[in-house]
């Protein structure tokens, strides 16, 4: 038998309607009000609104087309590539024992383990191409001249940053050839003129190729260098927001009576 329900405590009950007094919300309508209270209480202590209206509504050249997409595409695929880590990261064990059986063991036993390897997996290709599209872009528009030099910078920078992702994580699932391939890789670094030497010291971990390997590879992979690629993408931004795009060079061969045409339209 179902007991009835304990009275609500006085406080809780609803008050008595005043005569005169409005129907009260509905509680959607309470809901939607609820959700702009909450966000008013952040943007009265924090002042954020200003700070993403001055990132989201800016003027754009004309002209500006999908290739513009480039920069936003490369930064999806990082963030695709920060989540699915995480997750991989979650079963992935750093040592020469265990490594290789981890990482099977997150494509064969663990639920849609698979999937998101092969995701992180191809995920680090796209960003690659999208990246250096990216970068393309930006050069056939000549968006690295002043004042974007150092945007441009920037960007070199977060290219070997990529680079060195796909790197150091090429080692991990530790099988036969991303053992082989990284000897070959580390050696290659080691030509190299002056820091060449010291270079590949400090990523073997010494002399030989070992357990030390390994686990720096990984620390490199997933702690140090996602940490700076962020940091940069936030300069990177920063940058394009305080500077705006630069329009497309053939509208600028099209200025009206020889002068270039205003960029920021
Ligand atoms: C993780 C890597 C990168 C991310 C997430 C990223 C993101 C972006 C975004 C969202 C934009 C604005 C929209 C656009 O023009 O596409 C932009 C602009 C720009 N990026 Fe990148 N970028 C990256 C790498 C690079 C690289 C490798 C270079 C060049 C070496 C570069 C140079 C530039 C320049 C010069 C601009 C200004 C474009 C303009 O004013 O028209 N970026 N980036």
């Amino acid at each position: 038998m179902k007991l009835p329900l304990p009275p609500l405590p006085t406080a809780l009950q609803p008050k008595p309607k005043r005569p005169g007094e409005a129907e009260q919300a509905k509680p959607v309508e309470q809901a939607k009000e609820a959700g702009i209270t909450a966000v008013d209480w952040i943007d009265e202590r924090t002042s954020l609104s200003g700070a993403a209206r001055w990132v989201m509504f800016r003027k754009i050249p004309k002209g500006t087309n999908w290739f513009y997409t480039l920069g936003s595409a490369t930064m999806f695929a990082f963030l695709s590539q920060a989540v699915t880590g995480v997750f991989l990261a979650m079963y992935y064990d750093p040592s020469v024992v265990n490594a290789y059986e981890s990482a099977r063991h997150i494509t064969n036993d663990v639920w849609l383990g698979e999937f998101v390897r092969g995701m992180h997996k191809w995920g680090s290709t796209v960003m690659v191409v999208l990246i250096c599209l990216h970068m393309a872009r930006t050069f056939f528009f000549g968006a690295y001249k002043y004042p974007r030099e150092l945007n441009w910078v920037i960007g070199v920078v977060l290219l070997i940053l990529t680079f060195v992702m796909s790197f150091t994580g090429y080692l991990l699932p530790f099988d036969q050839r991303s053992y082989w391939a990284t000897i070959v890789g580390v050696n290659i670094n080691g030509t190299g003129p002056l820091a060449g030497p010291f270079l590949s010291d400090f990523l073997r971990g010494g002399a030989e190729f070992g357990a030390t390997t390994l686990s720096r590879f990984y620390a490199i992979h997933m702690l140090l260098v996602p940490g700076a690629i962020a940091a940069l993408i936030g300069a990177h931004l920063y940058l394009v927001a305080r500077l705006g795009t630069t329009a497309p060079p053939w509208l600028k061969a099209e200025s009206h009576e020889g002068g270039i045409r205003e960029e920021r339209v």
